[in-house]
């Protein structure tokens, strides 16, 4: 494919472009530009079909099964594109005086009302653009907190190993220090482990669940508990909402914060980059430490406010209004009979097909998981040679995209399936026989897999070089 660069011709222009609104204003030599601006001359339909090109390069849930282990590649609702679209919402500024966008500040306060239901919190800060950023913010609040009440020794947090990856990555980003601990045979959090972990100097648990290998942990009450004799906090990292929304809420588990995915679990497509929400929900103890642009309702409108012992402000303004705007559509769209039934759905498909596949794969933990499962090739690699990438290859082959791979970490040759929700049993008995078929090739001709994917758009690409050599810029030849 071509770059926009390689189709611009010399000479070629687009006329399309809006004159200017603006006075035009004489700039002083000094500021102005002392080469030309690279920008590709290329007509409209040429760059039309730039884009469509592209976007046909591409593959999304709308052309064909997508069962991104972790990520939850959600089907969405086009009428939450259409009220990101309309306009009282899409041409608002954020220095608007509060008075004419009541409407907008309406959809925060909705929100949070629907998302204190659906987990058992008490307030919602919208304002972190992603999940990792959610769990950044909820750790400087634990933070605020425990010094607040005289305690800056309480600085150490502690991580199963069947965590997300960003968890003690954020742990270090603020400031504090990760205790890892394992998982039992169960994949559970090691109850022995936890227990010598906690002390005076434990600010509090950080808990994936369901885990990264789609466990629910089934000593959950216990846990918290646990955390909370020792004087810490509990923070649920609830990006794998879509397994219990509408079913089980952390806040009745004894967690006191949480954040959520709203660019997974309620809707907007997750991956590539693109804007999210990783709204973090807390009960009444932090709500007084949650970052700047908190919106109450007072007897004039909606406001925003600063919290008394707020942690400041963690992204301009008030974060991605349209990202939670679409996870308010989504809710209202679905209703509490449609939440709760997208949640036993997704547990549902992915315990169907595990069940068709795990006599043919190993499954490291038990028989039986949440939204997701995890299945390990290591017997496959060991007997024919084929990998669980060369398989995620392959699967590319037949329009289909490739579980996650090679996560979690404690999992060897390990890919990860989350098969949507919204996908017909039709769909996944597809899926299951083109897996079975890979594994009875992999055993008769496992030399092929190496060339995988022969049809995709794309085909092998060397990958150890692309990761020691990447070329991201465009080497113009005026350089
Ligand atoms: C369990 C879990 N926690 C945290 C994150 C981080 O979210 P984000 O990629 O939006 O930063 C993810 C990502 O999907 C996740 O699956």
């Amino acid at each position: 494919m071509k770059l926009i660069f390689e189709r611009s011709v010399e000479g070629y222009y687009n006329e399309m472009v809006a004159p200017c609104e603006v006075p035009v204003v004489e700039l002083p030599e000094t500021m102005k530009r002392q080469k030309a601006l690279h920008l590709p001359s290329v007509p409209q339909p040429e760059i039309s079909r730039h884009y469509t090109e592209l976007a046909n390069a591409t593959f999304g849930i709308n052309n064909g099964f997508y069962p991104l282990g972790s990520c939850t590649m959600k089907y969405n609702p086009k009428i939450n594109d259409e009220m990101a679209a309309y306009p009282a919402f899409a041409n608002i500024h954020p220095l608007q005086p509060e008075h004419t966008v009541q409407g907008s500040l309406q959809v925060f306060t909705r929100t949070e009302r629907l998302l204190n239901e659906i987990t058992g919190m008490s307030a919602f800060t919208f304002q972190p653009a992603a999940g990792a950023h959610g769990e950044f913010t909820s750790l400087l609040m634990i933070k605020a907190y425990h010094e607040k009440n005289g305690q800056p020794q309480r600085n150490k947090i502690i991580v199963p190993d069947s965590a997300h990856g960003t968890n003690p990555a954020s742990v270090a980003m603020a400031g504090m220090i990760t205790v890892n601990i394992p998982s039992d045979e169960y994949g559970c959090v090691d109850i022995e482990a936890l227990k010598a972990a906690v002390g005076a100097d434990t600010a509090g648990l950080m808990l994936t669940n369901p885990n990264t290998a789609g466990i629910f942990d089934k000593n959950i009450l216990e846990i918290t508990k646990i955390v909370h004799e020792a004087g810490g906090l509990n923070y649920y990292d609830g990006a794998n909402l879509n397994a219990i929304m509408g079913v089980a809420r952390p806040g009745d588990m004894g967690f006191d914060i949480i954040h959520l995915n709203l660019h997974k679990t309620f809707s907007t497509p997750h991956g590539g980059g693109g804007p999210g929400s990783g709204a973090v929900g807390c009960k009444e103890v932090l709500k007084d430490f949650l970052p700047d642009y908190y919106p109450v309702v007072t007897d004039t409108g909606i406001t925003f406010t600063t919290p008394k012992y707020s942690i400041g402000t963690v992204k301009g303004f008030y974060g991605q209004f349209s990202v939670f705007l679409r996870a308010l559509t989504y809710v209202l769209f679905l209703g509490s009979e449609g939440i709760s039934s997208a949640s036993k759905s997704a547990v549902l498909n992915a315990n169907y097909m595990l069940h068709e596949l795990k006599d043919i794969f190993d499954v490291p933990y038990g028989d039986s998981c949440m939204h997701e499962f995890v299945i390990s090739l290591e017997k496959l690699k060991k007997e024919t040679g084929v990998s669980a990438l060369d398989i995620a290859k392959g699967i590319l082959d037949h329009q289909m995209y490739p579980p996650t791979m090679y996560f979690p970490l404690t999992v060897p040759e390990a890919l990860m399936v989350e098969p949507p929700e919204t996908e017909s049993k039709a769909r996944i008995d597809e899926a299951v026989a083109v897996y079975r078929q890979l594994n009875d090739a992999a055993h008769a001709q496992p030399e092929a897999f190496h060339d995988y994917p022969l049809h995709a758009k794309i085909h092998r690409v060397d990958e150890v070089r692309a990761a020691r050599q990447p070329i991201v810029r465009y080497k113009f030849d005026r350089e």
